[in-house]
């Protein structure tokens, strides 16, 4: 996605550390998890958000379209075995591997397809496993300045839609607010989704 290249080397702005921080921190009491698992961290971009799951990870897999985030990602995590990237179209390309957890943020919105995109993640999910959704609730598509440009398909998700797309892959979902972001004197709320394996 060329927006994502153009942008990456300005991404990693203070505002977006703070935010993607303390989303992946809310998430990781929600996760609770004690002990060392096997990450995915689908729509990676430039790890904000899932390097901070490293003291839970025993391997961190970044995946992402975005050559210009990936730069980014590798740079950040050289010196970490565990920890590598995989510069692939997911929705187009299969990886063939299983993860004890599945960890996504704001990337759902930028799907074709997000209903069977979760169904492809919950066949990477080991039993047992569980995945976290981070994105938007549904917005009047005001969130992105230049929605086409920015390779947005979808202005936020409902619940339904969510609870839909975790039936048809035969997971258990729980789904909170887990944010308000006031942009331009507007509020937009952020979900997290668990899926149960
Ligand atoms: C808004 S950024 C979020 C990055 C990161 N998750 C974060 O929260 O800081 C969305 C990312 O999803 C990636 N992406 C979008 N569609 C994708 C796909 N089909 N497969 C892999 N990555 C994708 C984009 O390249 C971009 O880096």
């Amino acid at each position: 996605m060329s927006h994502f290249n153009h942008a990456a080397n300005t991404w990693d702005s203070e505002d977006k550390i703070k935010l993607m921080g303390e989303l992946a921190q809310k998430t990781l009491q929600v996760l609770n998890i004690s002990k060392e698992v096997d990450i995915l961290d689908f729509g990676c971009g430039t790890g904000l958000f899932g390097l901070e799951f490293i003291n839970i990870a025993k391997s961190i897999t970044g995946v992402d379209t975005s050559h210009g985030m990936l730069e980014v990602f590798n740079k950040k995590t050289s010196d970490q075995d565990h920890i590598r990237s995989i510069n692939i179209d997911l929705e187009k390309v299969d990886l063939d591997e299983k993860f004890d957890l599945i960890i996504s943020s704001m990337t759902f919105h930028h799907l074709d397809s997000p209903d069977k995109m979760t169904l492809k993640l919950a066949s990477m999910l080991r039993d047992g496993g569980k995945m976290a959704i981070v994105d938007l609730e549904t917005e009047d598509g005001s969130f992105h300045p230049d929605p086409k440009a920015m390779g947005v398909k979808h202005f936020g998700f409902s619940n339904e839609e969510i609870v839909g797309w975790a039936d048809a892959a035969g997971l258990n979902v729980e789904i909170t607010t887990i944010n308000t972001r006031t942009k331009n004197l507007k509020k937009y709320n952020q979900f997290l989704a668990v899926f149960y394996k």
